[in-house]
Parts: structure tokens; C-alpha cells; sequence
């Protein structure tokens, strides 16, 4: 392509990125009071990171899923009392805030403590809980590590973006910190003994404890550390907020914690074989696994089909949007697409869309960006001759391209399209961030019920495995038989 036209429009289109970044902050914080909000949707959104039991996680009951623990049961009763449907809506810990702030969920519900630096940000209701902080170690260390000064130089681990994470650096500055997303991984890397302790919420090292018996509490204690716990609502809501702490005040009143803690107790230790409690959870996972790959590569085929026209025909305008598209979103991580398009679409478009919608969209737009290329591809490689020996046969352009070029390119495309298929369905894992219910999701969610942070990862490959190889598989055969029609 011309190369002047090229360079331009990607100057114009970085510049255009920029003034997003800038113009963004201020768009992102809605005005009104967010009850308002929830009522006129009729739905109270509830976030949190069902990680962190005994205060939230999923468990079967009777075969069904649902979350428990002591924020679940505050939540129900905010929800109750203020007659509203309870919808929870379960993330990474650390999206929370960014959720909360453009308006994606109403509140955040999830052990968390009411900090200055939060307070920047979003406002807290009254506490309803006081936690300490305590560092559990392997127990084969139990003598070797006793004080502070024992970690020396040591791997400690946190969940990111908590106050577990700023504790260990004021309080162990001498120590290695690794902030790892979820409980879960960090638990698993202190049984591997990738790190050697990890500081943690008492409450949540009980029940992680419990389950694993080759960890322990190490006597390292954080004097002054006990935090209160409450509950995060957007800047100036004053309705939401009064309605909140109400329900705080009677919750306190009448000691209702101490009742929710048993019940997120007894939810915690149901028994019955791994497969019979979790087996549910990968199935829904895998379903929508396959989902969001097909829509993906179907939808993202249709678009592709349309770019790489673009890039090949005579438009330099049309030429140039679809260069510049190609190259940005080939570019940038898929990650990073599926935060932009799950907070963009509130915070820039004013859109209310579902995280499972918002993680469609993203792995559309990116296989179409990579069909595109898969597309033009093909067909440039189908012998320039082709399309002279067509066009002297008195077809004109599109006749011969249809007849004549096309049927060729496709035995190009369709392998590498069955590919793309395959890469898709192992990247689909991604949108697990902003909680789709995918494979990868669900799998993160067993590790949180089960205290098991391994197997569910395991059983994930092997699913994941199984579904590219049977994919894979079908397609050779496919392709076989397109090669026999030669
Ligand atoms: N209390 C800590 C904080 O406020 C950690 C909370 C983590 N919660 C969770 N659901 N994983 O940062």
C-alpha cells in the first residue's frame, strides 16, 4: 500500500487513542445516586471474588451450584431487606474497584478492608466484621520459621491489590513479596514451596488450613494489623449508602455474623467424591468454552471476509481503516482487548453489557483481525496467472474472483481457519478476568471450593486437550478429503 497513506492514518489513529485516554477519566464517573441505578434495573449487582471462603465461594448443594459464605449472606440480606433481586457478580479481586467505578456492579462485598487509599475512590459502609492478619508457612517450617526476621530474604506470597500485599511490605520489608490474583494460586505456591509463607486474612486461613494438613501458622503476629472489613459503594450515593448501612446496623445489632459463619462453615465441608461436586461445574465451563470460540471464529470469519477485501481491493481509504485496525489489534494482547471492551463499553459507550456478551465481543474482534490476514492470505497466494487466464476468458473481476480465485483460496483458508479455531479455544480462557463462565473460569472457581488448588487445573488441560485434539483430528480428516477432491 501506499506508504504515505499508511503512516498517516496510523498517526491519525494514535492521536484519536490518546484523546480517549485523556477524556476518559472524566466520562467514567456516572452521576446519580447508584440505588436509583439498582432499582430502575430492578437488580442489585453484588461483586466479589468467590475465592475467599468462609467469607464467598461456590459449592453444590443437592447437585445445584451456589455461592455461599458470610458476604453472600450479608448481600441476600441487603437484597431482602430493600426488596430487590440479588444478582452476584463474581470477578478477580482486583477488577473489583475498576467495576465498581464505572458502574458495573453496585457494591463491592468481598472481605474488603475500608483503607485511605480506597477511600480515594470509592466510599465504605460501617464494618461489619474485624479480622487479623496471619502468615501460614509449611509445617515441616514451623521451627525454622518463627519470627519476622526468619523470613529474611524469603518469598512471601499475597493476593494482589489487598491489604495482605501492603502488610507484607511495611511489615517485612526484608522479605520478597509475589502477589499472585487468587487465593488459591498462592496457597498452591506455598504447598509447592515456591514461597515460603503467605499472609492472609484469619478467618480464610482456617478454612484453607483445615483442608490442607501439611500447612500451618507460623508465631509471626501482626500486632497492630487487625482490620475491619466493609462495604465499598460508589463516590456519593448517600440513598445506597443509608440503605446499606441499615441492614450493617441490624446485622450487628443482632450478632447475625456469628449465624452466617456457621452456615458458610457447614457449606464449606459437604462431602462427596471430586467429580460428583465439581464434574457439573466443568461441564457448564466446557459448554461455554465452545461458545465463545464459535461465535468467535464464525462471527470473526464474517468480519475477517469483509477486512480483507478491504486490504486487497482499490480504496485506499478503505485500505488504510483496515490496515490500521489489523495491525492494532494483532498488536495489543487479547487480554488487554478484554478489559477495554468490558470497561470501555460503560465507561466510554454508557452500554450495560453482561461480561459474557462483553467476552464475545472482544474474541470477535480479535480472530476477525487474524481471519483477515488468514483470508487475504489465501488468496494472494492463488497464482497471479488465474486471475489473467480468467479475465482473458471474458469474465469480468468479481465473476472470475468468485469462479475462479475464491474456490482455490478456501483450500488455503479452511486449514488455517481450523487452526484459528484451535488457538481460539485454548486463548477463550482469557475472558475467565472478567468472569465468564468458560472452562478456565470454572475451573478457578473449584479451586476456591475445594481447596484444592492443583487438580482443577489438571482436570482443565486434560479438557482443553481434548477438546483442541478432537478438534484437530477432524479437521486432518477434513482436509484429507478436500485433497482427494484434487
Ligand atoms: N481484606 C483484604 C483486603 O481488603 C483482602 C480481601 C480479599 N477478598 C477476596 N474476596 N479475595 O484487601
Amino acid at each position: 500500500m501506499n506508504r504515505n497513506i499508511y503512516f498517516k492514518s496510523m498517526f491519525i489513529f494514535m492521536c484519536a487513542m490518546l484523546l480517549v485516554v485523556f477524556v476518559l477519566p472524566f466520562k467514567a464517573e456516572a452521576a446519580g445516586d447508584q440505588w436509583d441505578k439498582a432499582k430502575e434495573r430492578g437488580e442489585l449487582r453484588v461483586g466479589l471474588s468467590a475465592d475467599y471462603a468462609p467469607y464467598e465461594f461456590e459449592h453444590t448443594k443437592d447437585g445445584q451450584r451456589e455461592y455461599a459464605g458470610i458476604d453472600i449472606e450479608l448481600a441476600k440480606k441487603i437484597a431482602k431487606d430493600n426488596n430487590i433481586k440479588l444478582k452476584i457478580v463474581n470477578m478477580q479481586f482486583d477488577s473489583l474497584l475498576g467495576a465498581l467505578k464505572t458502574g458495573k456492579i453496585d457494591m463491592i462485598i468481598s472481605g474488603m478492608a475500608p483503607t485511605p487509599e480506597r477511600k480515594k475512590e470509592v466510599d465504605f459502609s460501617d464494618d461489619y466484621m474485624e479480622v487479623n492478619q496471619r502468615l501460614i508457612i509449611q509445617k515441616k517450617d514451623k521451627d525454622k520459621l518463627k519470627s519476622i526476621d526468619d523470613f529474611k530474604g524469603k518469598m512471601i506470597g499475597v493476593q494482589k491489590q489487598t491489604t495482605q500485599e501492603e502488610l507484607a511490605k511495611s511489615e517485612m520489608p526484608d522479605s520478597q513479596v509475589s502477589s499472585l490474583t487468587r487465593v488459591p494460586e498462592v496457597i498452591m505456591s506455598l504447598n509447592s514451596g515456591k514461597i515460603d509463607g503467605m499472609i492472609i486474612e484469619g478467618p480464610v486461613a482456617d478454612a484453607y488450613l483445615e483442608k490442607n494438613p501439611n500447612l500451618s501458622y507460623s508465631d509471626v503476629k501482626f500486632g497492630d494489623a487487625d482490620k475491619t472489613t466493609a462495604i465499598a459503594l460508589p463516590k456519593n450515593s448517600p440513598k445506597l449508602m443509608d440503605r446499606v448501612n441499615k441492614s450493617v446496623k441490624e446485622v450487628k445489632d443482632k450478632h447475625l455474623i456469628k449465624d452466617y459463619k456457621d452456615k458458610a462453615t457447614e457449606a464449606m465441608f459437604d462431602d462427596g467424591s471430586f467429580f460428583s461436586k465439581y464434574g457439573s461445574y466443568f461441564l457448564h465451563g466446557i459448554g461455554y468454552t465452545i461458545l465463545l470460540s464459535f461465535l468467535g471464529v464464525v462471527a470473526g470469519a464474517i468480519i475477517g471476509c469483509f477486512l480483507a477485501l478491504m486490504k486487497i481491493g482499490n480504496s485506499k481509504i478503505l485500505k488504510a481503516i483496515a490496515s490500521v485496525y489489523i495491525e492494532f489489534i494483532r498488536g495489543t494482547p487479547l487480554l488487554v482487548q478484554v478489559f477495554l471492551v468490558y470497561f470501555g463499553t460503560t465507561a466510554v459507550l454508557g452500554l450495560d453489557l453482561s461480561a459474557l456478551i462483553c467476552g464475545i465481543i472482544a474474541l470477535i474482534i480479535n480472530c476477525s483481525a487474524y481471519i483477515a490476514e488468514i483470508i487475504r492470505a489465501g488468496i494472494n497466494a492463488v497464482d497471479n496467472g488465474q486471475m489473467e487466464a480468467a479475465r482473458s476468458l471474458g469474465l469480468n473481476k468479481s465473476q472470475a474472483m468468485n469462479k475462479v480465485i475464491m474456490p482455490q483460496a478456501i483450500k488455503n483458508i479452511l486449514p488455517a481457519l481450523g487452526n484459528e479455531f484451535v488457538t481460539v479455544i485454548k486463548e477463550s480462557s482469557i475472558v475467565s478476568v472478567i468472569g465468564v463462565s468458560e472452562l478456565m473460569f470454572n475451573a478457578q472457581v473449584v479451586q476456591g471450593a475445594s481447596f484444592d488448588p492443583f487438580t482443577p487445573l489438571l482436570v482443565a488441560a486434560v479438557l482443553y486437550f481434548v477438546l483442541t485434539f478432537t478438534l484437530s483430528r477432524v479437521m486432518y480428516f477434513a482436509e484429507r478429503r478436500f485433497s482427494v477432491s484434487d
